[in-house]
């Protein structure tokens, strides 16, 4: 299997544009690299692609891969399009796949009504692309030679969704996770999760290579920082620190282990700071844009 790292920051990316925290000034004077949003590509053979998520970078993202550029007149190696959930960054960059070339487009049914109930995104033809429903826990092929399936993780419905009370562990089809194997490797995509719960565990505990949700160091890290007023948990989203954190809890997991989903906000940007060598001494990577894993 063959990964790509199309995004590795959350949503806003790095820098994000309306925001003046250390990491974004340091992504704008070129201190640090920058990053686009969430999206993880995958493939067999490097001629035919699967995206995991559609991000609104996704046109910049293919453009700077070759692997990803048309190979005739009108054509693209982008087989197809799995979304893990209906966040704007997961989600935007389909409308910028509109120009009538097919690819096949897998999601769940709540997550295709997402789509279904913004008819914005009626203007990607269903005629050329296909909107396949995909059922938790059953596989299916995402590319030929390459098996899928999803299973929940606990989330909460998209931003632009949220009622006036929000579940955020909710566990069920609008937030999910992406088991993919060629048969000799097994491979994790989890972009986004509130909780590493016992039944997620039991879940990777096959993984050979797990992509994770990277996207905050601690619970208050946006509170702190003066960039928003909501906690991870509050946004769905489990912290890399601390005793409850995502390195803690997936310490058990024998995997090659990669972080993705990555916000603005979060010190592990920083290559020499005390975060990113923690992150290195527990056995994680930090995604950057561009990187490629082959297994
Ligand atoms: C998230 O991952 O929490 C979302 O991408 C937030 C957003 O849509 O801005
Ligand atoms: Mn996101
Ligand atoms: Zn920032």
């Amino acid at each position: 299997m063959r990964f790509l790292v199309l995004g590795a920051a959350a949503g806003g990316g790095l820098p994000q544009w309306n925001c003046g925290c250390s990491n974004c000034q340091d992504a704008r004077s070129g201190k640090i690299a920058p990053a686009s949003q969430s999206s993880l590509a995958v493939s067999l053979d490097g001629r035919d692609w699967a995206v995991l998520n559609a991000s609104p970078d996704i046109r910049a993202q293919m453009m700077a891969c070759p692997s990803m550029h048309p190979r005739g007149l009108r054509d693209t190696p982008l087989a197809s399009v799995l979304l893990t959930n209906g966040d704007i960054d997961h989600i935007a960059g389909l409308l910028s796949l509109r120009e009538q070339t097919p690819f096949t487009m897998y999601a769940t049914s709540e997550i295709h009504k997402v789509l279904e109930d913004n008819c914005v995104f009626d203007a990607v033809n269903a005629e050329k692309v296909s909107r396949e429903r995909i059922e938790i826990g059953h596989g299916f092929e995402i590319l030929p030679g390459l098996q899928a399936r999803v299973f929940p993780v606990p989330g909460k419905v998209p931003l632009f969704m949220e009622g006036e009370t929000v579940q955020t562990d909710l566990v069920g089809e609008q937030t999910v996770g992406v088991r993919l194997s060629d048969g000799q490797t097994v491979a994790y995509y989890v972009p986004g999760c509130a909780d590493v719960t016992g039944e997620l565990l039991k879940t990777l505990s096959d993984a050979n290579h797990l992509f994770f949700d990277g996207t905050l160091w601690d619970d208050n890290e946006m509170i702190r920082s003066g960039t928003g007023v909501k906690s991870g948990k509050r946004m769905g989203h489990i912290s890399i620190g601390g005793p409850d954190g995502s390195i803690a809890r997936l310490a058990g997991l024998q995997a090659d282990k990669t972080f993705i989903h990555i916000n603005n906000t979060n010190p592990v940007w920083q290559p020499d700071g005390p975060e990113r060598a923690f992150v290195h001494a527990q056995g994680w990577r930090v995604a950057a844009d561009g990187m490629e894993i082959v297994t």
